[in-house]
Formats: C-alpha cells, structure tokens, sequence
C-alpha cells in the first residue's frame, strides 16, 4: 500500500510525538548532548498528519524544516522534555517518546562560563540521573489511555541479544509498543533510513525492513491504529 492512499484512520485522534535529542547544560555555553537528530519523530508527526490527526511534536534542537499542519512545541533539557510530555499527555489519545532524553544531568551547572587558568585542575564532572519520561507516562495513565510507544537503540552484548534486551526494557517500561532499532553498527543516527523491530506488550513482533523514516512510521501508525480500534 502507498503512502497516498492510506485511510484516514488517526482522524479525530490526538497524537503527541517527542522528538530529538536533550541538551543537559554545564553552564551557559556548554551541555552534554546526543546524535538524535529528530528525523523519526518528525516522520511519525507528518504521517500522522496526513492520516487525519491533530499532531503535537515536542521537540528538542531539532533542526528541521516543521512538517505542514504540525504544531511543534521546542524544549532543549530533558526536565522541559518531561514537564511539556506529562502535561500535554493527558489529551493525547497515543503518545510515541521518539525523543532521546539524555539519562543523566550535571549535578551543578553554573550560571556563569566555566574559566580554565594556568594551573588549576581541569573540572570533575558529577553526573546525576533525569527523570524517566516514558516511564512516568505509563505510570499517571488513567486505565490504558493514552496508548504509548517506547523507542530503543539497543545492541547485542555477551549477556542478551537485541531482542531479549529490547523484550526486557518493554517489560520493565509498561508501555503498549516498543520500536527496537539495532545500533550496533552505528545505524540509524541522522540518517534517512532505518529498520527496526516493533514489538507488542501483547506479544507481537513485526520486522520492518530497512526504508524510509515515513515507511517505519506507517509501520508505527499501522500497529497503533489496529490496537486502538480493538479498544
Ligand atoms: N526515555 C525517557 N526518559 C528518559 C530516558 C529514556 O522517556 N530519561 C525513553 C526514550 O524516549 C525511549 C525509551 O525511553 O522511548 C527507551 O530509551 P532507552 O534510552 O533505550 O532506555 P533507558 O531506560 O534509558 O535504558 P538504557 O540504559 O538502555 O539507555
Ligand atoms: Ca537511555
């Protein structure tokens, strides 16, 4: 099925997407960051869309062009990531967290520039861990309203494969859906394209081949849509 003649099966649906990669601040000038360049979840924004529904992305330093009929919200840290998704989450009818929040923060950012000097010590950096996101949507969800969507980068290791790691964080995130991409080679970062795994809190798995960001988010909407519909 193309994109062009997809039913208009999110109309009357409110959706929320995050989207981007958190910038955590040292002082003014300065943060620790990741290489989430938004791309997916500006995907799942404009599909939607043109699925019929009311779309908000809340974005953090995205530096795209905003997809048409999109009402995007911008935040930088994930402290505002998480204020804007908790608030707005209430109204949504399905929330998709395609956002990398970083997990850990400087403990003591400065106000003002940190200054080297001849001599002194370079700065200690003493990290402390963010909010989880995802899993406080879960956990102020009134019965199963709104539907959430997890996202995971994951690679394969000595103790699990991809997939138990991916059907373990599922599990332990209470979400409905998790979309599991396997970075292990880098893939996926800023780059058109991707491939991943969707799995269910029911059990489900569904193989998207390597294609497009807006294939994978059809794929995301498909498997949202048909949950939705069976509630
Ligand atoms: N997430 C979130 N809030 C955080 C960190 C992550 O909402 N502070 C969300 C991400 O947007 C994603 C999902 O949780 O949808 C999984 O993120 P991931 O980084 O894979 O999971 P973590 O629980 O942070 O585990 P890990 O130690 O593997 O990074
Ligand atoms: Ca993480």
């Amino acid at each position: 099925r193309g994109y062009a003649d997809r039913p208009l099966d999110l109309a009357g649906r409110s959706v929320l997407v995050s989207a981007g990669g958190t910038r955590e601040f040292l002082d003014p000038v300065r943060f620790l960051g990741n290489r989430s360049s938004g791309r997916q979840g500006f995907a799942l924004a404009e599909t939607a869309v043109a699925r019929g529904a009311s779309v908000t992305v809340v974005a953090a330093n995205v530096r795209l062009p905003v997809p048409a009929g999109v009402e995007v919200v911008p935040v930088e840290t994930t402290g505002q990531l998480y204020e804007q998704m908790t608030t707005r989450a209430v109204d949504a009818d399905a929330v998709v967290m395609a956002a990398a929040p970083a997990d850990f923060r400087p403990a003591n950012p400065l106000d003002t520039k940190i200054k080297k000097a001849p001599g002194r010590a370079a700065p200690e950096l003493e990290l402390v861990e963010n909010p989880d996101i995802l899993a406080e949507l879960v956990t102020q969800r009134t019965s199963k309203s709104p539907f959430i969507v997890g996202f995971a980068a994951e690679t394969g290791d000595d103790e699990a494969s991809v997939l138990e790691h991916a059907r373990a964080k599922l599990a332990r995130k209470g979400c409905d859906l998790l979309v599991v991409n396997d970075v292990s080679a880098g893939r996926a970062f800023d780059s058109a394209d991707n491939e991943a795994v969707i799995l269910g809190a029911d059990g489900a798995a569904e193989h998207i081949p390597f294609g497009p960001k807006a294939a994978l988010a059809h794929a995301i909407w498909d498997a949202v849509v048909q949950r939705l519909e069976a509630t």
